[in-house]
């Protein structure tokens, strides 16, 4: 069949609406499914263990029992029903993408790839309100040539899209990944579109170098999980950030602390555009996202975190309490009222901790991403800063009562190293993750 023909046999399959349906439901929602979920590299534990999390408690349950592997940087979940995909887009806190795989299995030639995708039930998946970026990988494969791939995958699904925008345009709602190993081909979607971390409650300080919200969530969950190795009965309940900056870190304490669903930020997912989607389901799920947070019970509650920012410049400053509003603000729609973080506006060397308002007897969670000089790109001496910091830590650990655990992002081996020996009688655990193509170590502390 030629492109032309198909084109025409697209259009009509797309005015066929009833039948679609019913398609549509007997393959996506009849069966069960394989998704790809992304997550910020060097987390896979954390992403393992928050897809486990919430398949083993789903709101809607699932009777099948869903096959979970890392393969590289991706993880591949199979026998997954759709129910439970959505509910994976609309709670995960620390994921980048879920996409739908469309097709996966051998394809020997150009010929067969275009067979292949030309069989494809797009109807599912596009319409025409919907413009799609494509994204070909072509791995270990002289068959294969990307550019010629692409070429043909846009021939073949331009019927049914607004547009297919080029790699140099933003205005897409969505991807699709047509990614070649050997010649084992796998067809994927983004339900996602913008990625997850876009929550929506951040505005833009680029001098800042913010971490991304997947990221900084992430470091959250592995530290309260180093807290609770070391004490099972350790609590966050005064929060200190310094060097804060747009706030990142307190927005995903408190929707970590307070269960807080992504969902609930209104944020759109390009499958609320797809013809599979079905709002029932959809609407259901940020109903339960609604009863699951813990922010009603606040006023209730014999103890809510503190939370306390503290950063030196005004601009920062400014940019954290138009984001601590946007996050309310988002809130407020779904009638939740959270907790706002305090700001300081002092520098936190020259901070005076027995004077600061709440009362330093309850246990301590501590989160630093410094200003160090490697990725604000100026000459500044990243090791003093260290020392200073771990300095700074030891004079809270004499002052407060209680346990205090942290974590701090350091940029490289020998401001890790000044750090933790200074801490020498914390417990201590290091790791790795990759930000903007720099390898970060984050140096969790228990004292
Ligand atoms: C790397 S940024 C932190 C980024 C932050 N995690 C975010 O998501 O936006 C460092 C921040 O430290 C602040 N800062 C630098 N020196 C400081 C000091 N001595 N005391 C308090 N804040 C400081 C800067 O104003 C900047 O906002």
């Amino acid at each position: 069949m030629n492109a032309g023909n198909w084109s025409s046999r697209a259009i009509n399959r797309l005015t066929d609406n009833g039948a679609l349906s019913k398609k549509i439901k007997k393959n996506i929602y009849g069966k069960l499914q394989t998704i790809k979920v992304i997550f910020p590299s060097g987390f896979a534990d954390v992403a393992l263990d928050t897809i486990n999390h919430i398949l083993n408690n789903l709101w809607l349950p699932q009777t099948s029992h869903s096959e979970i592997t890392l393969i590289g940087n991706e993880i591949y979940i199979r026998n997954i029903h759709m129910f439970s995909v959505i509910e994976l887009l609309l709670r995960s806190q620390c994921l980048t993408d879920i996409r739908l795989v469309i097709f996966q299995g051998k394809t020997f030639n150009k010929f067969a790839f275009e067979k292949k995708c030309q069989s494809m039930p797009w109807d599912y998946y596009l319409n025409k309100s919907m413009a799609l970026k494509i994204k070909v990988t072509s791995i270990a494969s002289n068959a294969f040539h990307e550019t010629a791939l692409k070429k043909i995958l846009t021939e073949i699904i331009s019927p049914y899209t607004l547009e297919v925008a080029s790699a140099d345009e933003l205005n897409e709602t969505t991807c699709l990944y047509a990614d070649l190993y050997k010649n084992k081909l796998t067809l994927s979607i983004s339900l996602a579109g913008e990625a997850l971390y876009k929550k929506g409650y951040r505005g833009i300080l680029s001098a800042s170098a913010p971490l991304r919200e997947d990221a900084a969530a992430a470091c959250i969950i592995k530290a309260l999980q180093f807290g609770k190795q070391n004490n099972i009965n350790y609590v966050p309940e005064t929060v200190l950030i310094p060097f804060s900056g747009t706030g990142t870190f307190a927005f995903e304490f408190l929707q970590n602390y307070f269960n807080v669903s992504p969902a609930l930020f209104q944020r759109q997912y390009v499958i609320e555009k797809m013809p599979l989607f079905r709002a029932e389901n959809f609407n259901y799920l940020l109903k339960k996202a609604i009863k699951n947070c813990l922010l009603p019970n606040v006023e209730h509650a014999d103890r809510t975190p503190e939370v306390l920012c503290i950063d030196n410049s005004k601009n920062a400053n400014h940019a954290c309490t138009n984001n601590i509003e946007n996050f309310n603000h988002l809130l407020e729609m779904s009638k939740l009222y959270c907790i706002k973080p305090k700001l300081l506006d002092v520098d936190f060397f020259a901070m005076d901790f027995s004077a600061i308002e709440f009362a330093l007897e309850h246990d301590v969670f501590i989160m630093l991403n410094p200003p160090y000089g490697l990725r604000l790109n100026k000459n500044a001496n990243t090791d003093q800063l260290y020392h200073n910091i771990a300095k700074k830590i030891l004079e809270l650990s004499t002052i407060t009562k209680s346990k205090i655990l942290g974590f701090i992002l350091c940029p490289t081996e020998s401001a890790w190293s000044v750090f933790i020996k200074i801490l020498k009688h914390a417990k201590t655990q290091t790791y790795h993750f990759n930000q903007g193509g720099m390898d970060i170590r984050v140096c969790q502390f228990y004292i």
